[in-house]
């Protein structure tokens, strides 16, 4: 049973192998993300396993004539593939699971960061800037968090919150049972009674730009604004626009629009084509991390094992 892996990193390599063999599969790993021109790669090979880079119908297609039979992601969020046209051509494909906590402490820190201005503090450390000038923070008891998605992520941030003693409101499209002191409130009212927003919903095509200008409109002013979820769900020229003209407080952002084939590269030196991320760069009230809540020892340990389960698990059951 032979699963190609695209995109591995150096630090996947051993759990990759040491994982085959537990499954009893065969692993070919290559750096290269997959591409139209690298179907070839994966001839006669009939599961591949992928990470973020966009896997498009056209991919699909190409990846069929191959013989590649099911495509698995070693991630979460399944966006960035076209799940459609695969199973109209027949094709599996299948995301994995790994613990919500890594997210969810990540989140929190994110939270934390904003309310206590610490991206800015660390810059001005960083050239000996010691002044307490413009970075008095705020009290995490004294606030309101409003999380939006209650999945596994959301609720496990809710949980992580309650310790700070914060209010906390919470909006999902399938509202359903939350412990502690977290209630669930229509959209605008969380939008108008927090200090704090976090995003934990997956993207889709009903959620693109969920945060756009008409629902900042709505927010409090001064509001500060965690993403950990995918970039999409904000959009970033009207995010730009709230940050300049101080309705925005602050903002952290572990994703963003477009930054496919940006993050998780060594970019050092090279003019980036995302004009909106050297605009977020630039403002000092705005954390923006690499798409790494996920990156933990156990995270990347599962996504490996999981990925190669479900590929040996659908072998087996296809007669591959
Ligand atoms: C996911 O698992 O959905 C993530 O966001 C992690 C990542 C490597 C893209």
């Amino acid at each position: 049973m032979k699963i190609l892996a695209f995109s591995c990193r150096e630090d996947e390599e051993d759990l990759f192998y040491r994982f085959g063999e537990k499954y009893g599969a065969e692993m070919i790993l290559r750096r290269e993300a997959p591409r139209m021109d690298r179907a070839e790669l994966a001839r006669g090979i009939p599961c591949v396993s992928i990470v973020t880079t966009p896997f498009d119908g056209k991919m699909m297609e190409a990846f069929y004539a191959v013989g590649v039979r099911m495509v698995s992601t070693r991630t979460v969020g399944y966006d960035h593939m076209d799940v459609a046209r695969a199973k109209e051509l027949g094709m599996a494909v299948g995301n994995v699971a790994y613990p919500p906590e890594g997210v969810a402490d990540y989140a929190v820190m994110l939270i934390l960061m904003s309310i206590r201005r610490a991206g800015l503090i660390l810059a001005r450390g960083a050239v000996q800037d010691y002044s307490l000038r413009g970075v008095r923070g705020r009290e995490l008891h004294n606030l309101t968090v409003g999380v939006i998605g209650t999945g596994r992520i959301g609720r496990r941030v809710i949980q992580n919150l309650r310790g700070f003693g914060c209010r906390i409101l919470a909006y999902d499209l399938h509202p359903g049972e939350l412990e502690g002191n977290a209630r669930y409130v229509p959209m605008d009212t969380l939008l108008d009674e927090s200090d704090v927003i976090t995003l934990h919903t997956p993207a889709t095509a009903d959620n693109t730009h969920l945060i756009d200008r008409e629902a900042i409109a709505k927010m409090k002013p001064g509001v500060l604004i965690v993403n950990t979820a995918r970039g999409s769900l904000i959009k970033t020229e009207a995010l730009a626009e709230g940050l300049e003209r101080g309705r925005i407080g602050g903002a952290a952002l572990d994703v963003v629009e477009h930054e496919s084939g940006i993050y998780y590269r060594d970019l050092k030196g090279v003019p980036l084509d995302n004009r909106e991320m050297a605009l977020l760069r630039s403002f000092p009230n705005v954390i923006l991390t690499p798409h790494t809540a996920f990156y933990t020892d156990q995270a990347v340990s599962d996504m490996v094992e999981k990925s190669i389960e479900s590929c040996v698990a659908f072998m087996r059951e296809q007669r591959l």
